[in-house]
């Protein structure tokens, strides 16, 4: 302490407007942001989504006008989940390595669109390609099966990135994925795709509409306790932020994102890495549903909490408000 009131009022600093923004110590900027999109197929659909009010899938083509839009907003990345179609799920997933699948096609259609004036993030996992929801190879059992699951993801990386996704982010929780997935990108001529790992994602309750906005929530029978981590646990999410940080990724993910604040914080202080927070599907509708109860304002609810991530010590947030958010900011 250097100072006793009256010499030191800590109001002084916050009377005015001016004052504020002078002593402001976190900043929130467009480029703060990555913007997750849904694809689903067809030519000129949008499919509004129930539980995630004011959020769509979009055609290919739809998608391509969003990440335009993202250009034009300053929002530097995309996250692209494809609503697969229900035929071409399978228990194995195979869809997930079809170099014509709907995200390789929304890859690319987005490449060819705006270069390299966005970069475009993948969702690497088989819940939107399996007919159990599940995201990896099922025994007979149902227990996610760990190293065949890896063999098989490590395929799925190597065609996004052939299509030409710019951030591979295995959202999957297997051990080892990635140290196998940095092997095949270097082996398959991809040394620049950069990995940002789901590294401590939890089995959250708060995934639900993501679950209706790729169509794998109604196909889900049990949980995903047994990969994801447990909602309890912190040293753990450490232990597997070191690992995958060993094992060659470039930047790590805390997911979900409000509830778990402490897990950005440790891994910021103690990796100094690159640390994003998904601001996840349920936590979207929390403030909508505000919002629309008459109990909080959406705009300075979304700011407030987007600017705990970045104080936390967050280089970014993944949110489905990113476009309005940066309209806010753009004024
Ligand atoms: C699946 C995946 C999930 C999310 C992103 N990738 C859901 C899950 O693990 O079941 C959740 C995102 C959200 O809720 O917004 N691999």
């Amino acid at each position: 302490m250097t100072g006793h009131y009256p010499n030191t009022r800590l109001r002084r600093t916050r009377a005015h407007g001016w004052s504020r923004a002078l002593h402001r110590e976190t900043v929130l900027t467009p480029a703060d942001l990555i913007w997750p999109l849904f694809v689903t197929s067809g030519e000129g659909v949008e499919e509004p989504i129930t539980t995630l009010p004011g959020v769509s899938r979009w055609s290919v083509d739809g998608i391509v006008a969003r990440a335009k839009e993202a250009v034009d907003l300053g929002i530097p990345v995309v996250a692209l989940f494809p609503n697969t179609p229900r035929e071409l799920r399978s228990d194995d997933g195979a869809e997930a390595h079809n170099p014509d699948n709907l995200m390789c096609r929304a890859i690319r259609a987005i490449k060819d669109a705006c270069g390299n004036d966005i970069g475009v993030l993948t969702d690497v996992a088989l819940d939107p390609y399996t007919s159990h929801g599940q995201d990896g190879l099922v025994d007979e059992t149902g227990y996610v099966v760990n190293d065949e699951t890896v063999a098989v993801l490590v395929d799925q990386a190597v065609n996004q990135a052939n299509a030409g996704a710019d951030i591979i982010a295995p959202s999957d929780m297997m051990d080892g994925r990635i140290h196998a997935i940095r092997r095949a990108l270097e082996m398959n001529a991809h040394p620049n795709v950069q990995i940002m790992s789901y590294a401590a994602k939890y089995a959250s309750a708060f995934y639900g509409p993501f679950r209706d906005a790729v169509g794998s929530g109604g196909l889900l029978k049990g949980d995903k306790k047994a990969y994801q981590m447990d909602p309890a646990n912190a040293d753990e999410a450490l232990r597997e932020v070191a690992l995958d940080i060993a094992e060659g990724a470039d930047s790590v993910m805390v997911k979900p994102g409000l509830a778990y604040l402490d897990i950005v914080y440790r891994v910021k202080q103690r990796f100094d890495v690159p640390v994003f927070a998904y601001q996840v599907s349920g936590e979207y509708a929390m403030i909508e549903a505000a919002q629309a109860a008459g109990i909080g304002d959406r705009d300075a609810l979304v700011l407030e909490k987007l600017i705990a991530f970045k104080r936390a010590g967050a280089s970014g947030v993944l949110t489905y408000h990113a476009a309005h958010v940066a309209r806010l900011l753009n004024g």
